[in-house]
This record gives structure tokens, sequence and C-alpha cells, in this order.
């Protein structure tokens, strides 16, 4: 996600925000930008690509002062070119083209209705496709000479996420910051601040920090730090020794990035449904289709391809597809679709689902499908990536950087979409606003049902440390539930080194059941959904001869305590998305092995975080 720094104080501001940049390229972003005020004036430049490219090309440039912001830019409305990037003016360029303003804004976050706020303002003079030159405008319209007062009046209209620093000529030492859902955190220091969007950026000057909270602005000069919220009320605020070093604080604490990423599941979850519900209608609004009523209606066959983790969320649609629209849904691995001749056709909507957007046994399928003439669309993390750009079309799950390379947020941010897109489908040929109006209802109670089990890990750490001992497991599951065993066998095996197999329910007795025994642990999605029956009576055949059995149960379900050895308690929710919930203690149980095993949880052993070679 994007990251932002600011500085007011007797240094040169250049040095400060730059070193900061660089301690928030943990983030992950495609450009980068810096402006500072100086004797009346802003300046600033920006670059696509690394720091490094904007250090280069700030070569030779004086770009003098001590008051000044900063942002690296990770994409999600407009692609990765220098226009798009921070930071934004709110009045058109002075001066040499693109280098000087009057105000300038650096953003965080996704504003829903930019385009209501875009169409409203006087100057339609646009230099980038973002939502967060809308805002910089719409301040910038605002300024009557008080800088705080026109983004206290602006804000209000903003819809989405925002953290948000601004600094105008006329205010020869402030910055204005304001934060709703994207996180900023002032440091104190001596007759000098800084912001920033974590703490790192902050750790070489000062450990003494005040967060802001959702709905508050800050006014950051060398007088000092003043905190407000929006009916202009004064909000005291702690200040906080932080006692992390740089590489805790990108992690947030965390002690790893694969655990602060299983956390941020709510967080990012939010992001993915923002903006995408028509509860009125009961669906959902994803414009990535870039489709006619009429063409959705001549859809006749979802083809996902995507490979790993995502390709079981492929599973999970697979089921949402055939329920809610009716639809036949295949799913395939990339590097098998593209060599078995696969049969697509005008008709064929493919769907290629990629955290990294470059995995190129993915690529190489959308291009088949191409070729046959079937449209393809994107599901895609990474914005601008090789795949959403070939796909041209599709929807970005917005998870935020993924940086461990077992992936866990991003899988629950594709089911989402998935889910969505099936809804989209559903709406149109069988499914009543009614269900819809349900399955949208229970999507807003996930965050709250993530949360109740992520409070669980310890407890998920203590069951793990009766687990490392042994040399396999076996994960079953059915239904909606047999792509969480095989995502939760997959977590196991790519971090922890032991041997694991997913598979559904009913194949036990095909075959695996050979395998069973006490030195064979097996562990059970049973949620009480319609095959729960069928699924007891396959942990019952493990039990009987001699597994040990950790169960994955719905809160108060008492029957499956004779079932098994541990159980973790997951909340009740509508059966298409109980995946959303029932993954995340296996990600735990996964990441807990891993570290009990001394493995290094965000770098595996001969994996990748994106497979770009086939
Ligand atoms: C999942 O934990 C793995 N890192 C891997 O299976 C991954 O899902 C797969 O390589 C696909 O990557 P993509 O989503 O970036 O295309």
């Amino acid at each position: 996600m994007c990251g932002i720094v600011g500085y007011v104080g007797k240094k040169e501001a250049l040095p400060v925000l730059l070193q900061g940049l660089r301690d928030l390229e943990y983030r992950g972003y495609d450009s980068a930008g810096i402006a500072v005020l100086n004797q009346g004036k802003i300046f600033r430049v920006r670059e696509v690509g690394k720091v490094d490219n904007l250090v280069n090309k700030l070569k030779g440039k004086t770009l003098e002062g001590s008051v000044g912001i900063a942002h690296t830019r990770w994409a999600t409305h407009g692609g990765v070119t220098e226009k798009n990037a921070h930071p934004h003016f709110g009045s058109s360029s002075l001066g040499e083209p693109e280098v000087e303003g009057k105000l300038a804004l650096v953003h965080n976050g996704i504003i829903e209705n930019y385009r209501e706020i875009k169409k409203q303002l006087k100057d339609q003079n646009f230099s980038s496709e973002t939502d967060s030159e809308v805002l910089a405008k719409l301040i910038y319209e605002n300024y009557e000479g008080d800088l705080v007062k026109a983004v206290k009046k602006s804000l209000p209209r903003v819809r989405g996420t925002y953290g948000v620093a601004v600094m105008h000529q006329d205010n020869p030492n402030l910055i204005v910051a304001a934060r709703l859902g994207s996180p900023l955190v002032v440091g104190m220091g001596q007759n000098e601040y800084y912001l920033a969007s974590d703490v790192t950026p902050m750790l070489p000057y000062t450990k003494r920090v005040s967060y802001l909270d959702d709905g508050e602005v800050a006014e950051i000069s060398t007088a000092g730090v003043k905190i407000s919220n929006l009916k202009d009320e004064v909000v005291k605020k702690d200040i906080t020794r932080i006692e992390w070093d740089k590489e805790q604080a990108q992690k947030n604490g965390f002690p790893s990035f694969m655990l602060k990423e299983i956390f941020d599941q709510p967080i990012v979850f939010e992001d993915a449904i923002r903006g995408r519900f028509n509860m009125q209608e009961g669906t959902a609004i994803l414009g990535g289709l870039n489709m006619t009523e009429e063409e959705k209606r001549d859809v006749k066959r979802v083809v996902i391809v995507a490979e790993g983790t995502a390709r079981h969320a492929g599973l999970i649609a697979k089921y949402a597809f055939e329920r809610l629209a009716n639809l036949p849904c295949e799913v395939d691995s990339s590097s098998e679709f593209r060599y078995r001749d696969p049969v697509v056709n005008e008709s064929t909507l493919v769907f290629a689902i990629s955290q990294s957007g470059e995995t190129v046994d993915t690529l190489l399928a959308i291009r088949e499908a191409k070729r046959k003439g079937a449209k393809v669309r994107g599901v895609v993390n990474v914005v601008g990536s090789t795949i959403a750009r070939e796909t041209g079309a599709g929807t970005y799950i917005h998870a935020g950087p993924e940086l461990s390379v077992a992936s866990t947020k991003a899988f629950t941010n594709m089911v989402t979409v998935l889910l969505l897109y099936a809804l989209e489908f559903g709406r149109i040929k069988q499914t009543s606003p009614a269900t819809g109006q349900r399955l949208l209802q229970a999507l807003l109670e996930i965050p709250e049902k993530m949360h109740s089990i992520l409070k669980q890990s310890e407890q998920i750490k203590e069951i793990a440390k009766v687990y490392a001992k042994y040399q396999s497991i076996i994960f079953i599951g059915r239904g909606v539930n047999f792509p969480v065993a095989l995502e939760g066998a997959l977590k196991l095996k790519e971090i922890s080194y032991i041997h694991a197999e997913g598979m559904s329910g009913g194949e036990l007795k095909h075959g695996p059941l050979a395998l069973v025994s006490k030195d064979l642990p097996v562990i059970a999605v049973l949620t009480q959904d319609q095959l729960y029956e069928k699924m007891k009576s396959s942990v019952a055949e493990v039990k009987a001869r001699g597994a040990r059995t950790l169960i994955i149960a719905n809160e108060g379900d008492e029957e499956v305590r004779d079932l098994a050895d541990e159980i973790i308690y997951v909340p009740k929710t509508m059966e298409l998305l109980e995946p959303l919930l029932n993954t995340i203690p296996l990600q735990l149980f996964a990441y807990h092995m891993a570290v009990i095993l001394g493995k290094d949880v965000d770098r595996p052993r001969n994996l990748a975080k994106s497979v770009t070679v086939e």
C-alpha cells in the first residue's frame, strides 16, 4: 500500500524525506515523489519505479526547504505513470511544467466517490487519472486562507478511506494531515516533527509518537502539533514510546510479514468489498467486467485459470458460479490449461487469478484463451502487472502488497471478489434480490468473524506444538471446504516442509484411508453445512483407525467433541462464505508449525513470491 512521509523542522527536509521513502519501500510501491515548501513556493519531483529513480531525477535540482511531504504509490486508480504519482497539486501547475504548485497533497487510501466530486469541481484541468488529485483540487477550491479549515471543509464529502498530508505555499511551515482508515503517525522531535504511514521513517530521529485515529486532523508546524476532529474539537493524544527497531516496525510489530498479513485480512477484506455492493438490488458492482448486460447473458461457461493458492480460490468460486448463476465453471492449473488444447470460445468467460499478476503459466494461459476467442478478465492484486494489462479488464483485489511468499490475505480477497462476480452473474440469471441481499449482509459480518478467529492464535500455537512431531498430515473437507483443505495443506507444506495432502472427505475410502494410522493425523474442516453428516462419517473412519484428529468446527457444536482430539471453533456464516473464515485457522496452524520447526516463514526454501518461469 502507499507510504506517506512528512517533515517540519529546522533541518533540510529533502534528505529526511528520501530516507523516509526508503524506509517505507517494504510496503511495496510502483512510483515515488516528493514536494518541498520554501520561501512561499512548492516544488515537486516525481518518478516511476524505485526511490533510486527519484534520487537520480533529483540530481542537479535544488529542492531546498525545511518543510516537505513525500509518497510511495501503490497504484489503485490509474496506471503506473509519473503523472499519477504523488504529490498531486491542487492548482494547475505554475512555472516550470509539473514542478511548481500552490497546494501539494499526498494520499493513501481509496476515495469511492471521486468521480462524483470530480464532476463538481470548477477546475476541470486534471493531469492524472487518480482519485487523489481530485481531493487535492477539492481542498484547493475550498482554501480561503486557512488550510486547516479547507481540509476540514473538504473531507466530510469524501466516501472511502484516506491518510492525507497537505501543504499550501501561503502556510510556510505547516503540514495538515488527516486520517480515515489509512494509518498516520506523528513523531515528536525537538522543535521538529515527523509524519508517516508507520513509525519506521521516524525511528532514526524520535521514538515518541502519537497515532492519529479516524476522523482526526493534525496541524504540524515548528510551533508543535495540534490534533482536532472534524468538528474542530481539540483531541488530547497520548504519546507512545516506540521500542521497536526498524525491521519490527515494518512488520507493524509482528514477528513476520506472514503473520502480519494473516492479521491484515479483516482490514483488506473491507478494501475488497468497498464500493462494490448494491444492497438495494442485492447485487455486486464490479466495473472491471466491461461487458453489457447482453454480453453477460451470452456467457455460457466460466473457466478459471490460476496456480497454487490462486487456483484454490478459483475452486471455491466454482461452487458459487454454479449455485448462484447456474453457470458451468471449470478450474484448471494454468500450466495444464494451455497444453491440453482447451475447448473455449466466444461464449466462454475466462478469469485469470493472480496475486502478483506475473505468473507466467497464467499469463500464457490467458494468451491461449484469447487466441481461441474467449473473453478474458483478471482478478489480480498488483495494479499495472502484466496479467492485469494483458487481460485489459477485470478487478483488483486490493489486498495491498503481500510480501510473504505464502499467500494469505490475497487468497481471502480473491475469494471475495470471485463471490461478488458470481453474485453479479447470478442476479442476471436466477438469484433473487433477497438471496443477494442475504449474501451481501453475510459479507458485511465477515471482518468481525475473522477477528474472533485471529484472537485464537495463541491457542492454535499450542495445538501446533502437538502436531509438530508428525512427518505427514492429511487435510479433508467437502463442498466449498474441499479447496479449503487443499489450501491448508499447501500452507503447511510450503512453509514447514512437512508433507501434507488436501483431499475431499469423500475420497478417503477410495485409497488414502490406507495411509491413516496413529502416525498420520487428519485435520478436518467440519463446519455445519449440507455435507456435515457425511464429513462426520469420514472423520469417524479415520478415528476408528487411530488417527489423531484436529477439527475446524462451528461455535457451539458439541457433536464433534467425541470425534476430535483438538478443536478450533469458528463462527457460522453462509455456506459459500465459509472459506473466508475456515481457512484462517489453517493459515495460523501452518504459521505456528513453521515457527516451532524453526523455518524461515517469510522466505521458505526453493520458493519465489512470483513464479515468472514456466
Ligand atoms: C501460495 O502460498 C504460493 N505462494 C503459490 O502457490 C502462489 O499462490 C502461486 O504461485 C500463484 O501466484 P500468483 O497468485 O501470484 O499468480
